[in-house]
Protein backbone atom coordinates (compact mmCIF):
# COMPACT_ATOMS: atom_id res chain seq x y z
CA UNK A 1 0.00 0.00 0.00
CA UNK A 2 2.68 2.52 1.39
CA UNK A 3 4.48 1.98 -1.96
CA UNK A 4 1.41 3.71 -4.18
CA UNK A 5 2.53 7.00 -2.20
CA UNK A 6 6.43 6.71 -2.93
CA UNK A 7 7.58 10.36 -4.23
CA UNK A 8 7.98 10.48 -8.03
CA UNK A 9 11.10 12.35 -9.90
CA UNK A 10 10.47 14.62 -11.85
CA UNK A 11 11.73 14.52 -15.31
CA UNK A 12 13.41 17.37 -15.58
CA UNK A 13 15.65 16.68 -12.35
CA UNK A 14 17.22 14.41 -15.27
CA UNK A 15 17.81 16.57 -18.19
CA UNK A 16 20.75 18.66 -17.58
CA UNK A 17 23.30 18.17 -20.64
CA UNK A 18 20.72 15.72 -22.55
CA UNK A 19 21.90 15.02 -26.10
CA UNK A 20 18.64 14.21 -27.86
CA UNK A 21 18.63 11.40 -30.76
CA UNK A 22 14.99 12.12 -31.70
CA UNK A 23 13.10 15.24 -32.24
CA UNK A 24 10.89 16.95 -34.98
CA UNK A 25 12.61 20.56 -34.39
CA UNK A 26 13.01 21.24 -38.38
CA UNK A 27 10.40 23.21 -38.99
CA UNK A 28 7.43 23.06 -41.98
CA UNK A 29 8.43 19.22 -43.60
CA UNK A 30 6.27 16.77 -40.57
CA UNK A 31 3.92 17.52 -38.08
CA UNK A 32 6.46 19.19 -36.04
CA UNK A 33 7.41 22.48 -36.06
CA UNK A 34 5.42 24.52 -37.82
CA UNK A 35 7.61 27.15 -38.95
CA UNK A 36 11.09 28.94 -37.95
CA UNK A 37 9.70 30.93 -34.91
CA UNK A 38 8.44 27.55 -33.64
CA UNK A 39 11.30 26.11 -34.26
CA UNK A 40 13.39 29.12 -31.87
CA UNK A 41 10.74 28.71 -29.26
CA UNK A 42 10.74 25.05 -28.49
CA UNK A 43 14.56 25.35 -28.71
CA UNK A 44 14.64 27.88 -26.07
CA UNK A 45 12.70 25.75 -24.11
CA UNK A 46 14.31 22.59 -24.58
CA UNK A 47 17.78 24.83 -23.69
CA UNK A 48 16.34 26.37 -20.54
CA UNK A 49 15.26 22.33 -19.46
CA UNK A 50 18.88 21.80 -19.77
CA UNK A 51 19.25 20.03 -23.42
CA UNK A 52 22.42 20.45 -25.21
CA UNK A 53 21.92 19.01 -28.42
CA UNK A 54 19.50 17.43 -30.70
CA UNK A 55 19.01 15.67 -33.42
CA UNK A 56 16.63 16.65 -35.87
CA UNK A 57 14.77 13.96 -37.07
CA UNK A 58 11.75 14.77 -39.25
CA UNK A 59 9.35 11.83 -40.70
CA UNK A 60 10.28 9.72 -43.88
CA UNK A 61 6.90 8.21 -44.89
CA UNK A 62 5.92 8.17 -48.55
CA UNK A 63 2.52 9.77 -49.25
CA UNK A 64 2.34 12.01 -46.04
CA UNK A 65 4.27 15.86 -45.39
CA UNK A 66 5.29 16.00 -49.01
CA UNK A 67 7.10 13.05 -49.56
CA UNK A 68 10.05 14.43 -47.90
CA UNK A 69 13.28 13.32 -49.41
CA UNK A 70 16.97 13.07 -48.52
CA UNK A 71 18.19 16.81 -50.46
CA UNK A 72 14.64 18.50 -49.59
CA UNK A 73 15.58 18.10 -45.76
CA UNK A 74 19.31 18.99 -46.61
CA UNK A 75 17.99 22.32 -48.06
CA UNK A 76 15.81 23.22 -45.14
CA UNK A 77 18.57 22.35 -42.72
CA UNK A 78 20.36 24.87 -44.63
CA UNK A 79 17.37 27.89 -44.01
CA UNK A 80 17.45 26.53 -40.22
CA UNK A 81 17.30 30.58 -38.52
CA UNK A 82 20.28 31.99 -36.75
CA UNK A 83 19.88 32.15 -32.71
CA UNK A 84 19.09 28.25 -32.10
CA UNK A 85 20.75 27.59 -28.56
CA UNK A 86 21.01 23.56 -29.11
CA UNK A 87 23.84 22.10 -31.27
CA UNK A 88 21.39 20.48 -34.35
CA UNK A 89 22.50 17.66 -36.29
CA UNK A 90 20.21 16.75 -39.31
CA UNK A 91 18.95 12.95 -39.46
CA UNK A 92 15.72 11.46 -40.05
CA UNK A 93 13.07 9.42 -38.93
CA UNK A 94 12.40 6.50 -41.85
CA UNK A 95 9.33 4.96 -41.61
CA UNK A 96 9.31 1.18 -42.72
CA UNK A 97 7.03 1.76 -45.49
CA UNK A 98 6.71 0.42 -49.38
CA UNK A 99 9.54 3.24 -50.54
CA UNK A 100 12.13 2.57 -47.82
CA UNK A 101 13.93 0.15 -50.20
CA UNK A 102 14.65 3.50 -52.34
CA UNK A 103 16.16 4.75 -49.79
CA UNK A 104 18.59 2.15 -48.62
CA UNK A 105 19.35 1.87 -52.18
CA UNK A 106 20.50 4.84 -52.31
CA UNK A 107 22.67 4.19 -49.08
CA UNK A 108 25.09 6.88 -49.41
CA UNK A 109 22.44 9.25 -49.26
CA UNK A 110 20.39 8.10 -45.98
CA UNK A 111 19.88 10.61 -43.63
CA UNK A 112 21.79 8.92 -40.56
CA UNK A 113 23.97 9.70 -36.86
CA UNK A 114 26.85 9.62 -36.04
CA UNK A 115 28.25 5.98 -36.56
CA UNK A 116 26.18 5.08 -39.36
CA UNK A 117 23.16 5.20 -37.40
CA UNK A 118 19.83 4.87 -38.94
CA UNK A 119 16.44 5.34 -37.12
CA UNK A 120 13.40 4.41 -38.21
CA UNK A 121 10.17 3.47 -37.01
CA UNK A 122 7.13 0.91 -37.58
CA UNK A 123 3.65 1.87 -38.26
CA UNK A 124 1.88 1.99 -34.46
CA UNK A 125 -0.63 -0.89 -34.99
CA UNK A 126 2.29 -3.07 -36.28
CA UNK A 127 1.37 -6.97 -34.47
CA UNK A 128 4.20 -8.54 -36.57
CA UNK A 129 7.64 -7.32 -37.64
CA UNK A 130 8.68 -10.29 -40.25
CA UNK A 131 7.64 -8.29 -43.58
CA UNK A 132 9.95 -5.70 -42.55
CA UNK A 133 12.80 -7.54 -41.34
CA UNK A 134 14.26 -8.20 -45.23
CA UNK A 135 14.41 -4.20 -46.11
CA UNK A 136 16.04 -4.12 -42.55
CA UNK A 137 18.43 -6.42 -42.95
CA UNK A 138 19.08 -5.03 -46.63
CA UNK A 139 19.81 -1.67 -44.67
CA UNK A 140 22.27 -3.67 -42.13
CA UNK A 141 23.86 -5.23 -44.95
CA UNK A 142 24.73 -0.97 -46.48
CA UNK A 143 26.90 -0.51 -42.85
CA UNK A 144 23.69 0.90 -41.22
CA UNK A 145 23.68 0.41 -38.03
CA UNK A 146 20.00 -0.03 -36.85
CA UNK A 147 18.18 1.93 -33.94
CA UNK A 148 14.62 1.16 -34.25
CA UNK A 149 12.12 4.17 -32.68
CA UNK A 150 9.91 4.02 -29.42
CA UNK A 151 9.00 0.10 -29.69
CA UNK A 152 7.11 0.19 -26.41
CA UNK A 153 4.28 2.47 -28.41
CA UNK A 154 4.07 -0.41 -31.55
CA UNK A 155 0.88 -2.47 -31.34
CA UNK A 156 2.93 -6.02 -30.64
CA UNK A 157 4.32 -4.63 -27.26
CA UNK A 158 1.86 -1.93 -26.18
CA UNK A 159 -1.41 -4.28 -27.35
CA UNK A 160 -0.02 -7.97 -26.98
CA UNK A 161 3.55 -7.16 -24.73
CA UNK A 162 4.88 -9.98 -27.47
CA UNK A 163 8.05 -9.82 -26.49
CA UNK A 164 9.00 -12.76 -28.74
CA UNK A 165 8.16 -10.17 -31.80
CA UNK A 166 11.17 -8.04 -30.48
CA UNK A 167 13.28 -10.62 -29.93
CA UNK A 168 13.16 -11.13 -34.13
CA UNK A 169 14.38 -7.14 -33.89
CA UNK A 170 17.20 -7.02 -31.47
CA UNK A 171 18.75 -10.69 -32.32
CA UNK A 172 19.60 -8.69 -35.30
CA UNK A 173 21.80 -6.76 -33.31
CA UNK A 174 19.18 -3.94 -33.78
CA UNK A 175 19.17 -1.18 -30.78
CA UNK A 176 16.32 0.14 -29.39
CA UNK A 177 15.51 3.95 -28.75
CA UNK A 178 13.04 4.84 -25.73
CA UNK A 179 10.53 7.57 -25.94
CA UNK A 180 11.38 9.31 -22.76
CA UNK A 181 7.89 10.65 -22.57
CA UNK A 182 6.44 7.14 -22.22
CA UNK A 183 8.50 7.37 -18.85
CA UNK A 184 5.54 10.02 -18.04
CA UNK A 185 2.84 8.78 -19.36
CA UNK A 186 2.29 10.99 -22.97
CA UNK A 187 2.37 8.05 -25.30
CA UNK A 188 -0.69 6.30 -22.54
CA UNK A 189 -0.78 3.68 -20.03
CA UNK A 190 0.51 0.55 -21.95
CA UNK A 191 3.24 2.26 -23.45
CA UNK A 192 4.33 3.60 -20.28
CA UNK A 193 4.30 -0.02 -18.72
CA UNK A 194 5.88 -1.98 -21.45
CA UNK A 195 8.48 1.19 -21.38
CA UNK A 196 9.16 1.05 -17.58
CA UNK A 197 9.55 -2.97 -18.05
CA UNK A 198 11.77 -2.88 -21.02
CA UNK A 199 13.92 0.04 -18.90
CA UNK A 200 14.66 -2.28 -15.89
CA UNK A 201 15.26 -5.14 -18.08
CA UNK A 202 18.23 -3.65 -20.49
CA UNK A 203 16.39 -3.46 -23.79
CA UNK A 204 16.77 -0.08 -24.35
CA UNK A 205 20.26 1.30 -25.74
CA UNK A 206 19.25 5.14 -26.42
CA UNK A 207 16.30 7.57 -25.67
CA UNK A 208 14.73 10.84 -27.40
CA UNK A 209 12.36 13.06 -26.22
CA UNK A 210 10.02 12.59 -29.92
CA UNK A 211 9.76 16.23 -29.59
CA UNK A 212 7.11 17.91 -31.75
CA UNK A 213 5.57 20.84 -29.69
CA UNK A 214 4.60 22.77 -26.55
CA UNK A 215 2.63 19.49 -25.62
CA UNK A 216 6.14 17.76 -25.34
CA UNK A 217 7.85 19.96 -23.55
CA UNK A 218 4.97 21.34 -20.78
CA UNK A 219 5.41 17.41 -20.51
CA UNK A 220 9.25 17.71 -20.20
CA UNK A 221 8.88 20.63 -17.44
CA UNK A 222 5.96 19.15 -15.35
CA UNK A 223 5.89 15.55 -15.99
CA UNK A 224 7.30 12.85 -13.58
CA UNK A 225 8.73 9.10 -13.45
CA UNK A 226 8.97 6.46 -11.55
CA UNK A 227 12.17 6.87 -9.49
CA UNK A 228 13.11 3.02 -10.31
CA UNK A 229 14.28 4.04 -13.82
CA UNK A 230 16.18 6.90 -13.25
CA UNK A 231 19.15 5.50 -13.02
CA UNK A 232 18.78 3.02 -16.22
CA UNK A 233 17.80 5.95 -17.89
CA UNK A 234 21.06 8.05 -16.85
CA UNK A 235 22.60 5.39 -18.68
CA UNK A 236 20.60 5.36 -21.82
CA UNK A 237 21.62 9.37 -21.97
CA UNK A 238 24.96 8.83 -21.86
CA UNK A 239 25.15 6.06 -24.81
CA UNK A 240 23.12 8.93 -26.37
CA UNK A 241 26.50 11.60 -26.25
CA UNK A 242 28.53 8.69 -28.78
CA UNK A 243 26.21 9.40 -31.44
CA UNK A 244 27.21 13.53 -30.82
CA UNK A 245 30.85 12.34 -31.61
CA UNK A 246 33.03 12.12 -34.75
CA UNK A 247 32.56 8.08 -34.47
CA UNK A 248 30.61 5.67 -32.57
CA UNK A 249 31.68 2.72 -30.13
CA UNK A 250 27.30 2.00 -29.55
FE1 LIG B 1 9.42 10.84 -34.15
Amino acid sequence: MFGIFKKKTPLRELLEGFYDIHSHLLWGVDDGCRDAEHTLAIDAELAELGFKGAYLTPHIIYGLYGNNTEEGLRKRFQEMPDGMKLEVRLAAEYNLDERFMEHVEAADNLLTMGGNHLLVEFGLGTTRVDAHLGDLFEAALRGKNIIIAHPERYAFLAEERNYHELEKLTSKGYKLQLNLLSLAGLHGDKAKRVAEEMLLSGKYTFVGSDVHSRVYTQVLREGTISPKVVEPLRELMENNKQLFGPTSKV
